[in-house]
């Protein structure tokens, strides 16, 4: 396993992982860490006189201290909001998972530690036989599950980590991102993930207003440093 990244996926797509992710990147950075991010795979994509630019990796790139080139950041970038397989087979490029592997040790030789961002949830399609998780596991970095707090979650939440497990990846731990400011029975919602999830989220996410100054989890920071460390012998 190796402690040079991590692997943020969701319950869904527009949970909020770029968010979390973001403000993981923040928490990190201000513990005095050099951080890389990777959103290796994006679809929906703004055209610029630089090429295809998507919204995600830039919020990434904005967050983190270790500069590096957009397209090792986001090699594959596809320009109508799709599922990616989909978006790729009409361009006809075939997403590589080696690629991507050697766009990561760029990043993770110019830095402490690479946030990348999947796409969609865990069973997300990335070509004709592979998933966003297929992609977390050749990268061989901690899972962290951003667990959107709508009603549906807990099942959502429980599937990710069986699909997370029966695939022998490693979840670091979730966070609980207060998507919906009306949902009902948070509290008892929250109560039942860390049960059945088996352990406590490293963060609650609170539901933020636009606007709202640039999320910091130190707190999440923190805690995914040490199962980092524990597991890998690596300490930051
Ligand atoms: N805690 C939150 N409070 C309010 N809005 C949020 C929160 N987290 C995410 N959002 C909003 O929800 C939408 C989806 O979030 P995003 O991070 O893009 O999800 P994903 O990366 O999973 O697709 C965005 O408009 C984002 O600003
Ligand atoms: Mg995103």
């Amino acid at each position: 396993m190796s402690a040079k990244g991590v692997f943020i996926t969701g319950t869904d797509t527009g949970v909020g992982k770029t968010v979390v992710a973001a403000g993981l990147v923040r928490g990190l950075v201000s513990k005095g860490l050099r951080v890389a991010v990777m959103k290796p795979i994006a679809s929906g994509s703004a055209r610029t006189p630089e090429g295809l630019r998507n919204e995600d990796a830039l919020t990434l790139i904005g967050a983190a201290n270790a500069a590096a080139p957009y397209e090792t950041v986001n090699p594959y970038c596809f320009e109508p909001a799709i599922s990616p397989h989909i978006a790729a087979e009409d361009v006809k490029i075939s997403v590589d998972i080696t690629q991507i592997e050697r766009n990561f040790d760029t990043l993770a030789a110019l830095s402490d530690l690479v946030v990348v961002e999947g796409a969609g949830g865990w069973l997300a399609p990335i070509g004709p036989h592979e998933s966003i998780g297929d992609l977390a596991v050749a990268l061989n970095v901690p899972v962290v599950l951003v667990v959107g707090l709508r009603l549906g979650c807990i099942n959502h939440a429980l599937l990710t980590q069986l699909a997370i497990k029966s695939q022998g990846a490693r979840l670091a731990g979730w966070i609980a991102n207060a998507i919906d400011p009306a949902m009902a029975r948070r509290a008892e919602n929250l109560e039942t993930l860390a049960r059945l999830l088996g352990e406590p989220p490293l963060e609650i996410v609170p539901t933020l207003a636009s606007g709202a100054p640039s999320l910091e989890l130190t707190e999440a920071a923190a805690k995914l440093l040490t199962v980092i460390s524990k597991s890998a012998a690596v300490s930051y």
